[in-house]
């Protein structure tokens, strides 16, 4: 994909080679954007570009690890300069968590964790905002969780990363009240990806892919602030949250979670 030559309006998906990015790419390049994927296996961005081209899509892929900021920085200024970027969608993200006869995560696997799921979010964040400050206008959205309202047993990075996500988004978005740059924060539930496919858990209401892409897409293209899936679900966490802790744990006994065996 020669870049000099877009001209539709451009979206740019991290972790766009799976799961939920990929299925994000293929809705986008359906309405007619340009999208633009990255993640670190070039393999996986390739085939997700023949998906969406074979729909006719526009699309193209920049190998880009969400830690390295040299790397995400490149892409997004390159996206801006030579393309119509007008949406940043920071979804990039790993599980990590427990087995059910362990009870401490390695201290490298959290540290990592977190590296990518907090921070790689936030380095996007930020430098989308910058971009989106200096020109005046554009739009991101940062895929967190339902698991930010709970600390789970099995996976406490994992809801860790997702609540500090959370509130970093919450901080940003007052900060750029009275501008014409938006965030919209996701929380989804389960969805069918091979992150879900790594929980070992009865997974309630677990949402087909291309289901969870149209929700985020539509409580993007409405600016809400806030949006999670299943709704009731959302309901149900945030209700949860309110609760003394002595009754919360009792509940959360039912909803907690281990990962499989590697
Ligand atoms: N599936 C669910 O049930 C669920 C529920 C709530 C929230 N979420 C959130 O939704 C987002 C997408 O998850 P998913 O279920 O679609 O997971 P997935 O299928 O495992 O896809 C995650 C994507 O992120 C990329 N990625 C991982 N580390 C990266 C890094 N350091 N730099 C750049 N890209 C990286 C992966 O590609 P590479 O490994 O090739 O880089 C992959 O394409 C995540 O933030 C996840 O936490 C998922």
């Amino acid at each position: 994909m020669d870049l000099d030559k877009i001209g539709s309006k451009t979206v740019a998906i991290t972790g766009g080679g799976d799961g939920i990015g990929a299925a994000l790419a293929v809705h986008y390049s359906q309405l007619g954007y340009h999208v633009s994927i990255s993640g670190r296996t070039e393999e996986k961005l390739k085939s997700v570009c023949k998906s969406c081209e074979l729909n006719k899509g526009s699309v193209s892929y920049a190998v880009v690890d969400v830690t390295d900021i040299a790397q995400l920085s490149n892409w997004l200024h390159t996206l801006d300069r030579t393309a119509d970027l007008t949406l940043v969608i920071a979804n990039a993200g790993v599980t990590n968590g427990l087995q059910e006869t362990e009870r401490l995560e390695e201290l490298k696997d959290i540290h990592q964790l977190l590296s990518i799921n907090l921070l790689g979010a936030i380095n996007t964040l930020h430098i989308a905002s910058t971009l989106f400050l200096a020109k005046g206008e554009g739009q991101m959205a940062a895929i967190s969780s339902l698991a930010s309202f709970f600390g789970f047993a099995g996976s406490p990075s994992y809801c860790a990363s997702k609540a500090g996500l959370r509130i970093y988004c919450e901080s940003l978005k007052r900060n750029l009240a009275g501008t014409s740059v938006s965030l919209t924060t996701i929380f989804p539930g389960y969805v069918d990806t091979n992150m879900a496919e790594k929980v070992d858990a009865s997974k309630p209401f677990q949402l087909e892919r291309g289901k969870a892409a149209a929700i985020i897409a539509s409580a993007i293209s409405k600016k809400k602030s806030e949006w999670g899936f299943p709704y009731l679900l959302w309901l149900g966490v945030r209700l949860m949250s309110l609760l003394p802790n002595s009754i919360k744990h009792r509940i959360a006994n039912f909803f907690d979670y281990h990962v499989k065996p590697q």
